[in-house]
């Protein structure tokens, strides 16, 4: 049997063999040889255990008091989990996690702060500049050895390692940060602190370059996945659940860096709706439904007129194979080609979407921006659009009008069979083409 193994350090991708540039995510210089034994051996006899009915236990929650991360975790941090938590550096990750420090000592609960890349006097400083109203126990280590002891010697409810690629294990043969450290010091302190029945959130920073190995590669051994995303620029933060056993997928949670910290966001569809909206043509409102709750986000468009052969598509937080097929069927529609027109695309606010229905808005956005239409602030759309321009009927219709009328939509165009609302207009669609005819009498 072969000995060793191939793995991207980027995305996980194996094979048996070498490539100078990952054939899965395209990286240069990411793939690197792995000795199988030492992914595989854990050193230690494992015996099976009957699960009976009554060794089931109902979960335990612990509510934080930071709305948006409660509602990420779908409800509050569950007794036990293991959770990773990754970004881009500088994101925000640390600042995250020492407010939940804080907060788990607000409770009255013990949690432990591991950190692995920042000094005690930059810790401190840091606690400092954030006004955290508890002071919790910070670890400074790299080595996986002194967590497992310290959480031996005592019990604690949460456990922060910030972050996972800076703890090593001096008994693995391989440099730190690499996969094959990262792989062990998951799973040693993954199945340690399940064991002593302690939540534990791992910090990943998404890496660029192939030199660190990153969170990917250890999605699979954890509980829930979160990542914090956004612009560094921007003020907000949007923290996003990939893989959840305790909640629902695809929930967000929206914050705002400020010097003095994160704040939660509590009426995101007030944040994401810019004054502007309606002043200029290419702009529509969508009632989207992320995870469990309704946010009204804003989609825009512009068209500008080319003379290459191949127009420009472009689509930032939206599917671009998707905007090629509205494209086409909104050609058909309109019974005129758009090869002489660039069209981009663009959710606002770092919000990607990926249900269908904001197929509408993105068509009625294109089609304000070609025909140069103010759509306005208090209409909205929401519909799939199927390939023969037949609007078809979405999930949440309730929900998504509920949402308009609190931001005091009056209008809303929508497929058939949405039911009517008192004090709102709902205009039922059957095809693109009905929109078009509507928009050109706008
Ligand atoms: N000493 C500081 N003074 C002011 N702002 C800071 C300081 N340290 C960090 N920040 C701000 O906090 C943001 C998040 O930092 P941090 O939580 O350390 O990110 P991460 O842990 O994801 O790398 C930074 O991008 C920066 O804007
Ligand atoms: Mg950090």
């Amino acid at each position: 049997m072969q000995k060793s193994i191939f793995i991207c350090n980027i995305c996980g991708y194996e094979s048996l063999k070498w490539f100078g540039r990952c054939p899965n995510c395209k990286t240069w210089d990411s793939i690197k040889e792995i000795q199988k034994e030492k992914t595989l051996s854990l050193g230690r006899k494992i015996k099976p255990v009957i699960v009976k009915e009554e060794n089931e236990q109902e979960e335990v929650r612990i509510v934080l008091g930071i709305e948006e991360m409660d509602r990420v975790l779908g409800g509050g941090l569950t007794k036990g989990s293991s959770i990773l938590l990754g970004g881009d550096p500088g994101i925000g990750k640390t600042t995250l996690c020492f407010e939940i420090a804080s907060k788990i000592m607000e409770l009255g609960l013990e949690c432990l702060y591991v950190s692995g890349e920042e000094s005690l006097k930059q810790i401190t400083s840091r606690r400092k500049r954030l006004n955290l109203k508890y002071v919790f126990p910070v670890l400074i280590t790299n080595e996986v050895q002194d967590i497992m002891e310290a959480t031996n010697e005592k019990r604690y409810d949460l456990v922060i390692v910030d972050s996972i690629q800076s703890i090593y294990n001096p008994e693995i043969h391989s440099i730190a940060a690499s996969i094959s450290q990262l792989k062990d010091v998951s799973i040693r302190l993954i199945r340690h602190l399940k064991e002593k029945e302690t939540a534990h959130i791992l910090i990943g920073h998404v890496t660029k370059e192939g030199q660190i190995a990153g969170p990917k590669l250890i999605e699979h051994m954890v509980d829930t996945v979160l990542y914090f995303e956004g612009e560094k620029v921007f003020p907000y933060r949007i923290l996003r659940t990939i893989k959840n056993r305790y909640g629902p997928l695809d929930e967000i949670g929206i914050f705002q860096m400020t010097k003095e910290g994160l704040i939660s966001v509590k009426d995101p569809s007030e944040y994401f709706v810019s004054e502007k909206v309606g002043e200029n043509s290419g702009s529509t409102l969508f009632p989207h439904i992320s995870g469990s709750r309704p946010i009204i986000v804003e989609v825009q468009a512009i068209t500008p007129k080319t003379n290459f052969p191949n127009p420009k598509r472009v689509s930032l937080g939206y599917d671009l194979n998707r905007l090629y097929i509205l494209t086409a069927v909104l050609e058909k529609a309109m019974g005129k080609s758009l090869y002489d027109r660039d069209i981009y695309v663009n959710i606002t606010g770092g919000i990607k979407i990926t249900e269908p229905a904001a197929d509408l808005p993105i068509v009625a956005a294109i089609v304000s921006s070609i025909k140069d239409l103010k759509i306005g602030r208090d209409v909205a759309f929401f519909g799939e659009i199927g390939l023969t321009g037949e609007i078809r009927r979405v999930l949440y219709s309730e929900n998504r009008l509920k949402e308009c009328e609190r931001m005091g939509i009056k209008k809303v165009f929508c497929p058939k069979g949405v039911p009517r609302r008192k004090g709102m207009e709902i205009l039922h669609l059957d095809n693109l083409r009905e929109l078009y005819d509507y928009l050109g009498i706008f």
